[in-house]
């Protein structure tokens, strides 16, 4: 499984870098507004400087809601660096756009799935990757890691070349539990990526093998 990192905050997508586990960085325009990143040329600056920082795929949203749009943002936004990723909203002009894109060669990820029927619809229209939003859909009390389970499913079942690239990550659990279900990447924030780090027995057996070697030293 890709690990990508959730986040604009670029010592949080350094720091994942430096750890060596970083395929690539999602972002939205509530995590870009969040850091008062706001206006065309200063996100656009935003992305070229993560695109500095990894030459791993930075999803980078359109804001527009309608076809044309759309392709005139995603094709400013695939400009910026090689490794741009168009992300497109889950709508009828988005799955258009998604198709336009395809037909230039521009990868697409398409953004806030919450079904595998829109899945199928995404995959169809020739998106590079679909995300579904695993988090919300706990938060509405239905089952997210579920949602992986089936997208993986349906997408073998016709050889769909579309990644499945589970979303709104929220803990390590989630991480570890998507991986199960198949899912090709996973983006989380970076909180959720080293609480897998953690085990106990990992701390205890360290400072045991600390303790032995100054023994026999
Ligand atoms: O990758 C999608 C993510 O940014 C949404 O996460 O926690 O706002 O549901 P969340």
């Amino acid at each position: 499984m890709k690990f990508y990192i959730d986040t604009a905050v670029l010592a949080e997508i350094k720091e994942a870098h430096d750890m060596g586990i970083l395929d690539g960085v999602t972002t939205n325009p509530s995590l870009m507004a969040k850091l008062g990143i706001q206006g065309k040329d200063a996100i656009h600056a935003h992305y070229k400087a993560i695109c500095d920082i990894t030459s791993g795929e930075v999803s980078a949203e359109v804001l527009s809601m309608d076809f044309p749009g759309m392709v005139a943002e995603g094709e400013e936004l695939a400009k910026i660096a090689k490794n741009i990723v168009v992300k497109i909203p889950m709508t009828a002009d988005g799955l258009k756009a998604i198709k336009h894109f395809k037909s230039k060669g521009i990868k697409t990820n398409c953004t806030l799935v919450f079904s595998a029927g829109q899945a199928l619809l995404a995959a169809k229209a020739g998106a590079t990757m679909i995300s579904p939003f695993i988090g919300r859909i706990d938060d509405s009390n239905w089952d997210g890691v579920q949602l992986i389970y089936q997208i993986v499913d349906v997408f073998k079942n016709y050889d769909f070349e579309t990644e499945v690239l589970a979303a709104s990550i929220r803990n390590p659990l989630h991480i570890v539990k998507c991986a199960e279900a198949g899912a090709d990447i996973a983006t989380c924030p970076l909180g959720a990526i080293k609480g897998l780090l953690n085990h106990p027995l990992t701390n205890i057996g360290l400072a045991q093998f600390i303790e032995d070697s100054k023994k026999f030293a």
